[in-house]
């Protein structure tokens, strides 16, 4: 195993250095200096875009102050007017290019953490349980992250210890699902509502291509399905899948397994919420979303039919919000189906309710007010 990387700096006219912690796998600054709650704002955001790192040193509650006073920075219209882009495909790659810039920005700004996660700063909250789940038991060792990182864990932390409701789990309270940390929580849950409605061809056993927190799996259980096998490749997911489905009692009808989409064997029902963009994820926890050449989706379709059962339906939940944005094209998505010998025996469509979807300020908007998501029911043949 490659050693952690390290982030050094000088403080105090001493060399220091600790462990660098990024998710997103950003590279340890090489600028960093150590900063205090004198520094204004404005100068503030002016290194960071420099791509200076600042090393707080001061109260903890205004360090985060001071992220929100840099995010307004950064989110600023620009003064000199801009042209509108020439495509929804452009419209993206530049709103990924600058969500991708605003985060080096704000990304600057850091603290450290002891070895066991404590943060050694005034009115710091205790971050140890937030830490280990994202990270995993403390080791000792020292290390700096981004405060912006340290936010995120506290987030997921809150996710994971309230749940998210899912009305087709059936009635509270046993219908929450717990999603871990960089684990793709099911917020945007319009589809379960078609997997929960959907004809079963058989309650004999199915199979669940990643399953990330095993909500389609959990979905299937509760249907009826006496045997279920879940897939995905992710650590992080198939511990979750296993804590969730545990806590819903399911575990003795589910089975979490690691694989590269499929278990071995056939089932009667095979289901697969791929990442619904072919874009490249520009950090791990970008897995869920982007699936770069849509390796995902044509693996799950090419593989479909070598594991149906005879008569057996492969349930495929895609968003065609790639469509509108000009990353794929419905007639592509029908090749492909078509080449891996399969046949669509129907579809549902359901336009989504997350709140993005009715955001004008948003710049895909356009793009995300047409969006459907659709369950495609395939059949081999
Ligand atoms: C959009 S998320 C869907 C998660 C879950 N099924 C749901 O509906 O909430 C896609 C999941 O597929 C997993 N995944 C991506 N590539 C995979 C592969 N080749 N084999 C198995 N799982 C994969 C990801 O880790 C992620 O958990």
């Amino acid at each position: 195993m490659s050693e952690p990387p390290r982030v050094e700096w000088e403080e105090a006219g001493l060399p220091r250095a600790a462990r660098w912690r990024s998710e997103a796998a950003v590279p340890p600054p090489k600028r960093v200096q150590v900063t205090l709650d004198t520094l204004p704002a404005d100068a503030a955001y002016r290194l960071a875009s420099e791509g200076t790192a600042l090393l707080w040193r001061s109260d903890f509650q205004n360090a985060r102050n001071l992220l929100q006073a840099m995010a307004r920075r950064a989110d600023r219209k620009p003064r000199k007017p801009v042209a509108a882009p020439a495509s929804a495909t452009q419209a993206f790659h530049l709103h990924r290019q600058a969500q991708g810039q605003r985060a080096r920005v704000l990304g600057k700004l850091l603290v450290e953490l002891e070895g066991d996660y404590r943060i050694a700063l005034p009115r710091a909250p205790d971050l140890r349980i937030a830490c280990q789940q994202a990270w995993g038991p403390a080791d000792g060792e020292p290390s700096v992250a981004s405060l912006r990182e340290l936010l995120g864990i506290v987030g997921a932390y809150e996710w994971r210890r309230k749940g998210v409701e899912i009305p087709s789990l059936g009635a509270p309270p046993g219908n929450r699902i717990h999603p871990h940390y960089g684990v793709y929580s099911p917020v945007r849950g319009e589809y379960l509502d078609i997997v929960a409605r959907a004809p079963l061809p058989s309650r004999e056993l199915a199979f669940d291509i990643g399953t990330g927190t095993g909500v389609i799996a959990a979905v299937l259980a509760r249907r009826g399905v006496q045997r279920v096998i879940a897939t995905d490749q992710d650590p992080r997911a198939l511990a979750c899948a296993r804590d969730n489905l545990a806590r819903l009692g399911l575990l003795q009808r589910v089975e979490v397994l690691q694989a590269d989409l499929f278990p071995t064997g056939r089932a009667p029902l095979v289901v697969c919420n791929p990442p619904w963009l072919p874009a490249r994820p520009s950090s791990p926890i970008e897995h869920a979303i982007y699936d770069e050449d849509s390796r995902m989706l044509r693996g799950f379709l090419a593989g479909l039919a070598g594991h149906l059962s005879p008569g057996g339906e492969g349930w495929l939940i895609l968003s065609d919000l790639a469509e509108h944005l000009g990353l794929r094209t419905r007639e592509e998505l029908q090749g492909w189906i078509t080449a891996a010998g399969l046949r669509v025996i129907a579809h549902e469509d359901i336009r989504p309710r997350h709140p993005k979807a009715q955001d004008a300020s948003d710049p895909l908007h356009a793009a995300r007010a047409k969006e459907i998501t659709t369950l495609w029911r395939l059949c081999a043949g």
